[in-house]
């Protein structure tokens, strides 16, 4: 298994003082950046895009940025969010008419390509792409806001992708994202997942390193 990657979603910071927000969390412990892209199109919402991304580059962020798209279509914002200071690009598959296009275009960019499955989607969606991928992200709620509850069939979700990622032999990374908590955070771990993202569960505790600390513990036992 690879390293335990904590990911703290800032769509639930406080974007009033958002670098303030971003430097905090890396020195409580954080690993990346996992930055939640809505149009009000693809999904209800509607948060940043890459100037925001950017801003935090030239604020002096330099943890990498995962960019989760909740975009449709997907393909215009690569070039810009590459531009920006985007690590990981992931987009979800049912928003581009094109996968492996997207997949190609991102990493022609420099960025590190992922794909994500919503909690109905088939894990085929894997299929015929998932060696040129850097990182699969599931999702344990629907995408579009923060503070949901986990749900439960994303644990066996996670055990059939874990199974197909070791049959590659790539080290692919194994997200989740939706409703991780540091309680349930030892469940996820053991079902194969290797880098949680987590919003509310971070930004709305009073200590930062605390939770962070916990999830470390969870995921290790
Ligand atoms: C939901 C987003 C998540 C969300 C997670 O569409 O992709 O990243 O912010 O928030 P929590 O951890 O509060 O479920
Ligand atoms: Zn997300």
């Amino acid at each position: 298994m690879s390293t335990c990657i904590i990911a703290p979603s800032i769509l639930s910071a406080d974007f009033a003082r958002l670098g303030e927000e971003v430097d905090n969390v890396i020195a409580a412990g954080a690993d990346w950046v996992h930055f939640d892209v809505m149009d009000n199109h693809y999904v209800p919402n509607l948060t940043i895009g890459p100037m925001v991304c950017q801003a935090l580059r030239k604020h002096g962020v330099t943890a990498p940025i995962d960019v989760h798209l909740m975009v449709e279509p997907v393909d215009r914002l690569i070039p810009d969010f590459a531009e920006a200071g985007a690590t990981y690009i992931s987009f979800h598959p049912e928003a581009s008419r094109h996968v492996h296009r997207t997949i190609q275009l991102i990493k022609s960019h420099g960025c590190k390509a992922g794909l994500v499955l919503n909690p109905a989607t088939p894990v085929d969606f894997l299929d015929w792409v998932l060696e040129d991928l850097d990182m699969v992200l599931l999702m344990s709620v629907n995408p579009g806001f923060g503070g949901q509850a986990f749900i439960p069939s994303a644990l066996d979700k996670l055990r059939a992708v874990r199974r197909k990622i070791d049959a590659t032999g790539k080290s692919i990374r194994l997200e989740i994202d939706g409703g991780v908590k540091a309680d349930n955070i030892g469940e996820i771990a053991a079902a194969g997942a290797d880098t949680f993202v987590a919003g509310s569960a971070i930004f709305n505790a009073p200590d930062y390193a605390d939770v962070i600390r916990k999830m470390r513990v969870a995921v290790a036992a």
